[in-house]
């Protein structure tokens, strides 16, 4: 069983207090989502748990291992998936099959350049599951749509198998088919591990959801989403006029760049 522990997260980023006090924990596999209005520090948050940033208090604790701030002993637990766009470079030329790999002989204990014939095969099963078709494989990536690289830097945060995977707003550079695709993966893997996902639109993943973190500039709300979507914390985080709930559907009329 696996566990996310956040304890009174405090974390600025210049002159500008993004959140503290944030706590929240999750034991168990499942999918978690942070929703917020654009600025709330989702991003944020998520940098923070996989130890890219220090926060000025409070600490993060994964699988009872404190991480807090620091990215190698976060990174044995974490696979972090940055938001992508089709404008996202990355500054070194490299194929996608090269960043999976890399990632592969970067992280383990002790390095060795060649991958075996059993890792090669490994990650090539990663990149037939997310539905990377071979002929991209060997293209470099910055050559590659936006819903591609997402693909591969999901393929690049599983190849360790993490206990904890983060997707920072997965579904922002895929179109509609590939966003089903994506959400049966997201919810697949939910089932051994601890996903947590930013968004703008939980409508997609709400039915597999198992907590909602709902990150205001203010103040957040943390629960099942049926306690913390109600019609009046929406309210308090988006504003009245944001927010339309219908049966099925929450509709966020939040400006997103
Ligand atoms: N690199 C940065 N430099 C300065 N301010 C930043 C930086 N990254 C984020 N911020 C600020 O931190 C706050 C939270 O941003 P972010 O975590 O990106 O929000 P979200 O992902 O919810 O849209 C915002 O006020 C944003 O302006
Ligand atoms: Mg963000």
């Amino acid at each position: 069983m696996y566990s996310i522990v956040v304890e009174k997260l405090g974390v600025s980023i210049g002159n500008n207090l993004v959140f503290r006090d944030l706590s929240f924990e999750y034991r168990g596999y499942g999918l978690i989502q942070v929703l917020g209005p654009n600025g709330a520090g989702k991003t944020t948050l998520l940098r923070a748990i996989a130890g890219f940033i220090k926060p000025f208090k409070g600490k993060v604790v994964i699988n009872g291992v404190d991480v807090t701030g620091n990215p190698r002993k976060a990174g044995r637990y974490v696979g972090f998936v940055p938001q992508v766009t089709s404008l996202t470079r990355i500054e070194y030329p490299v194929t996608l099959y090269d960043l999976v790999a890399c990632c592969y002989i970067l992280r383990r204990r002790w390095p060795r350049i060649n991958l075996s014939k059993k890792e090669h095969e490994y990650i090539r099963e990663i990149l037939f599951k997310l539905g990377i078709q071979q002929s991209k494989w060997y293209k470099k990536v910055n050559e590659l749509s936006g819903g591609e690289k997402q693909r591969g830097y999901i393929a690049r945060a599983l190849v360790l198998d993490p206990p904890l995977l983060l997707l920072d707003e997965p579904f922002s550079s895929i179109d509609p088919r590939g966003r089903v695709e994506l959400a049966n993966m997201i919810v697949d893997l939910s089932s051994r591990k601890i996903i947590i996902v930013t968004s703008h639109d939980p409508t997609i993943l709400l039915p597999y959801t198992n907590r909602v973190l709902l990150l205001g500039r203010n103040q957040w709300f943390y629960g099942k989403p049926e306690e913390v979507l109600s019609e009046d914390i929406l309210h308090k985080v988006y504003g009245e006029a944001l927010v339309k709930i219908s049966e099925k559907h929450i509709h966020i009329y939040d400006s997103h760049v």
